[in-house]
């Protein structure tokens, strides 16, 4: 007996009707602006026929003061599970055609049910945020739904990637979810984020600003350091989903998706010498060496906007999936400041707790002087960076190129610091500080009525390069392992990536540590 006519037609009215969200007109609107549907976003991101929808006949009857009972097609989100490059992914798509995406008590629990599925199967989050925030009619009960996202938000950190893309307006709760994710991608022109929004903080402090100013994807990405990427469109940021997931295990018990097929180049590449300046006090574009050492040249660069003295980046060596952490000496000289700082720690957690070894490539100064550094805390987000490295398990790699100073030498993964191999560039400087900081603090005084103290400096500063803070000092206490050619540095990586694969290190066990936040 098979089901009969009347059902089948039933069930395809109800999908239909579902699938139209808010409206076909609603939806037509949003086409004109350039925008795709909550679920057009899911089906851009899933290979095809692979998305399995979660919950398309939940309805929820909301409750208004001073309105008419509505109903809500799907609450307002569109959830389940779909495949990425032959691999599952779990989705949620905030529906703004229907309350303008606000999350109630159903929408919240067809996001919380999807989270606990990608936990239990270890599967990615990728979630579409183009939300009001709260849907004010439920109150209390729309902030325990969002009390109950973020929870599970806690709960899957660290045990899936979890990808947060902001593709309208997000206001509220909807803001605070993606910031408790991995990463955010924000869609330039229709993505925008905060909490008190222009209006509110006008009416609450007098101040007055634009939505460009506190809340567009350019201030997050290059000022408040919220988001990690920008895109151009939702399919732009379906690709930069894509691109990221392409470097991520699927779970924290998962290795990343290296290529072990990966043919493994080990001859010299003289066109990293020919990238040092001659004149050391030019600065080497760090990313052009980069580029030199990662896989066809290619690299995912995370937060390039914010904090550019550091470069973060996600890349393969050999095949190897790796998060290169660099100084860039291009900007600031290279220093460590406090959002670099910020900027680099999260970025080395974030690689520990996925198994993706990591590649320091040290060039820096120390850390940036100042009073607005000292007084905002450098001593607090510096330790950052500390904290994760040490506390990172991971293959760790570092690269001395050229300068290493103070506590910033420390900062960038040194042997101390826990790296499994240190290499180190000849003509590198490895010391407490630069030659001209070691001569005035130590021969200030000598110097000081001296005819000759130019030429005694410059004498002394020279002899303390040389001396003192050559590799070959390190090297001979078994701080660097190698001096190397730069030409041998991609070859001397990708060896020591695939000879770490199997490291495993246990530390004493303990709920967590305690992170200088
Ligand atoms: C219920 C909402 C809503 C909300 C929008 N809508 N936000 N309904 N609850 N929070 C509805 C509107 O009534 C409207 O319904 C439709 O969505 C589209 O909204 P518009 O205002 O017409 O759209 P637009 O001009 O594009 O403006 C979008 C917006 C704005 C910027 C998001 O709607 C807005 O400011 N909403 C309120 C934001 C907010 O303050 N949320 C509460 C945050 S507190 P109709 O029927 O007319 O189409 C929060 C607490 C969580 O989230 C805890 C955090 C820690």
């Amino acid at each position: 007996m098979a089901i009969s006519k009347d059902l089948l037609e039933d069930l395809r009215r109800r999908r239909e009707t579902a699938r139209l969200g808010g409206g076909a007109d609603k939806i037509e609107a949003r086409h004109a602006r350039g925008l795709l549907a909550a679920r057009e976003r899911l089906e851009a991101l899933f290979a095809r026929d692979t998305f399995q929808e979660f919950g398309l006949h939940a309805r929820h009857q909301t409750r208004h003061f001073g309105m008419e009972k509505k109903d809500l097609p799907g609450d307002a989100v569109v959830t389940g599970i779909g495949f990425v490059d032959g691999r599952p992914v779990a989705a949620f798509s905030q529906d703004f055609t229907v309350a303008g995406g606000s999350l109630g008590r159903v929408h919240a629990g067809k996001i919380c049910d999807t989270m606990d599925y990608a936990m239990r199967g270890g599967m990615p989050i990728v979630g579409f945020n183009d939300s009001g925030g709260a849907r004010i009619q439920e109150g209390v009960d729309s902030l325990s739904g969002y009390g109950q996202v973020f929870n599970r938000n806690v709960l899957a950190s660290g045990v899936v990637p979890q990808i947060a893309v902001i593709s309208g307006s997000c206001a509220g709760g909807a803001a605070y979810s993606p910031a408790l994710m991995d990463f955010i991608i924000m869609t330039r022109g229709s993505g925008n984020m905060f909490i008190c929004g222009p209006e509110v903080i006008r009416a609450a402090t007098g101040q007055v600003t634009t939505m460009d100013e506190i809340g567009s994807a350019m201030a997050h990405a290059s000022v408040s350091g919220n988001i990690h990427f920008i895109a151009d469109d939702d399919m732009h940021a379906v690709s930069i989903v894509r691109d990221l997931l392409s470097y991520l295990p699927s779970n924290n018990m998962a290795d990343p998706p290296h290529d072990l097929s990966a043919h493994m180049t080990l001859e010299d590449d003289p066109q990293v010498d020919a990238l040092v300046p001659d004149d050391a006090r030019m600065p080497i574009d760090v990313k052009k060496v980069i580029e030199r050492i990662v896989d066809g040249g290619r690299f995912l660069e995370v937060q390039g906007l914010f904090a550019p003295n550091i470069v973060c980046c996600f890349a393969r060596v050999a095949g190897i999936v790796t998060g290169i952490v660099a100084n860039q000496p291009a900007v600031k000289a290279g220093t460590l400041d406090i959002d670099a700082s910020d900027k680099a720690a999260r970025f080395i957690r974030f690689c520990n707790v996925f198994n993706i070894p990591l590649v320091t490539l040290v060039d820096v100064p120390g850390f940036l002087p100042g009073v607005t550094q000292e007084r905002g805390g450098i001593i607090r987000h510096g330790a950052k960076m500390l904290f994760a490295y040490g506390a990172s398990t991971v293959p760790k790699i570092t690269v001395i190129m050229r300068k290493a100073y103070g506590g910033a030498y420390l900062a960038m993964c040194s042997r101390d610091m826990g790296a499994d191999l240190v290499y180190a560039w000849p003509g590198s400087e490895i010391a407490v500080m630069g030659a001209e900081g070691a001569v005035n603090i130590l021969y200030r005084r000598d110097l000081k009525d001296a005819d000759n103290a130019a030429e005694r400096r410059k004498e002394l500063a020279d002899e303390y390069r040389k001396e003192f803070a050559n590799p070959y000092v390190s090297a001979g206490k078994l701080f660097v392992h190698d001096v190397i050619e730069p030409a041998r540095t991609r070859s001397a990586i990708a060896l020591g990536l695939r000879s770490l694969l199997s490291k495993r290190e246990t530390r004493p066990a303990k709920k967590h540590g305690n992170i200088p936040l």
